[in-house]
């Protein structure tokens, strides 16, 4: 069945509702170039926030924020003590990224649970959309925010001492903008970075936790299917570097004298591109170079990059992280200059649950619709909502595999073909 052959469907959820509270969504914190730049608790993803509660009040979704800033819509089960079923995503994108990373998951969650209520469906358990805080780090190159209070994964008061020490470009912290979050008024007030264990939920009070998402790759375009269900999710590890050389004038000193930063920089980040490209099987990246005192006539005497290393296989990518903290320690020294290696985050690769998987390839069938499976390079609020409860994922055709980019696309058919999947994936799970 052609996902193009929509009209055929006769799905049960709008795709129309969606599709247009999807593009009334991007256009806060929309830019020129069609990017959409909504980083955590900065102004638009405040005004998004506002937009996202007002339209859980509207469809009578008893929205509620907690500790972390994480928004839910619910509705309470026949059986409210039974563990419930979350359905989540992320309104936070990176900077000048696209409309559908995150938002089209939150989305299809309120979509899911509107159809329940029109259709006067109460489940026996509860049912959450969820949008959790900050998935992407964009603005304190520090991720996860929501889920990681969300699951208490390193304990409040660790959480809080790494919010304190994020800082944006600005130089305030995380947790100073959490506090100024908190005086947004209603429903922000529950915002609280000195009791993030409030956010915490018990692994008795939830069943399983879906996330809808787009591909960000091209495996579903060259598959030609609209929507893939998700074997599992890399796990990566980030880190910040710091070479530390000499500064000193560009024309009188002899280039055996120097300790120049930079190169050494340049070494190790080729040599971490040779490391992972003999891995075969992690990837990793230097996205981010801060050059000082960043003059073109003085030798760079100080280098700060980051470092994103993914894989879905643990122990190989252990190795290939301590191939490269090894190298760039060698090449540093090598050069007479000092480094350090600081380690940001860490998340294991986590397996989608059976259960699950065979809900969603159930409801594939059901439609009908090819099942097809694809595991997941890109890292998503799931991986540490694993830690606490079964997790799954549905994949959308990204077109032409770009992401986190303006011209991030899918289509209106794949979309509402998507969501029709995770509506009777979660009937099974409820
Ligand atoms: C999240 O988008 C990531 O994979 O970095
Ligand atoms: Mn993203
Ligand atoms: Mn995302």
């Amino acid at each position: 069945m052609e996902a193009n052959n929509i009209e055929s469907l006769h799905l049960t959820i709008n795709g129309k509702r969606l599709w247009n509270q999807l593009m009334d969504l991007g256009k806060i914190g929309e830019e020129d170039n069609g990017g959409v730049t909504r980083t955590s608790l900065d102004q638009k993803d405040i005004e998004a926030r506002k937009w996202f509660l007002n339209l859980l009040e509207q469809a009578d979704l008893s929205p509620y924020m907690d500790a972390a800033g994480n928004i839910f819509g619910q509705i309470i089960g026949k059986n409210p003590e039974l563990p419930a079923v979350l359905i989540g995503s992320h309104l936070d994108t990176v900077n000048s990224g696209g409309c559908f990373d995150g938002a089209m998951g939150v989305l299809m969650g309120v979509e899911v649970l509107c159809t329940l209520k029109e259709k006067g469906i109460q489940p026996e358990r509860t049912i959450k959309v969820v949008s959790l805080t900050d998935e992407e780090g964009a603005r304190f190159d520090y991720a996860f925010v929501g889920s990681t209070a969300l699951v208490g994964t390193e304990g409040a008061d660790k959480l809080k001492e790494n919010l304190a020490a994020a800082t944006d470009k600005e130089g305030i912290s995380y947790l100073e903008v959490m506090r100024q979050a908190s005086l947004e008024g209603e429903y922000f007030n529950q915002i609280n970075p000195d009791r993030l264990e409030l956010a915490q939920v018990r692994e008795k009070d939830v069943k399983a936790y879906i996330e809808v998402h787009i591909e960000q790759g091209k495996v579903l375009e060259n598959e030609d299917l609209a929507v893939g269900i998700v074997t599992g999710i890399s796990g990566g590890e980030w880190a910040e570097v710091t070479i530390t050389g000499e500064a000193g004038h560009a024309g009188t000193t002899w280039m055996n004298e120097r300790k120049d930063a930079l190169t050494a920089a340049a070494e190790c980040i080729l040599e971490i591109e040779k490391i992972a490209q003999d891995s075969s099987g992690s990837v990793a990246t230097v996205g981010k170079l801060e050059v000082k005192p960043g003059s073109s006539n003085v030798i760079p005497g100080r280098v700060d990059f980051t470092l994103d290393v993914r894989d879905i296989d643990n122990e190989r990518r252990e190795n290939t992280i301590a191939k490269i903290y090894d190298s760039i320690r060698a090449i540093a020294a090598d050069r007479g200059l000092r480094c350090e290696i600081r380690p940001v985050q860490s998340l294991a690769s986590v397996m989608s649950s059976p259960s699950v998987m065979k809900a969603v390839k159930d409801s594939l069938q059901e439609i009908p619709y090819p099942v097809y499976e694809l595991p997941s390079g890109a890292a998503h609020d799931a991986m540490v909502l694993g830690e606490l409860t079964d997790i799954g994922m549905i994949f959308i055709r990204s077109k032409s595999g770009i992401s986190h980019h303006p011209d991030e696309w899918s289509s209106f058919e794949d979309v509402a073909l998507g969501c029709e999947v995770l509506y009777r994936t979660t009937l099974k799970l409820l």
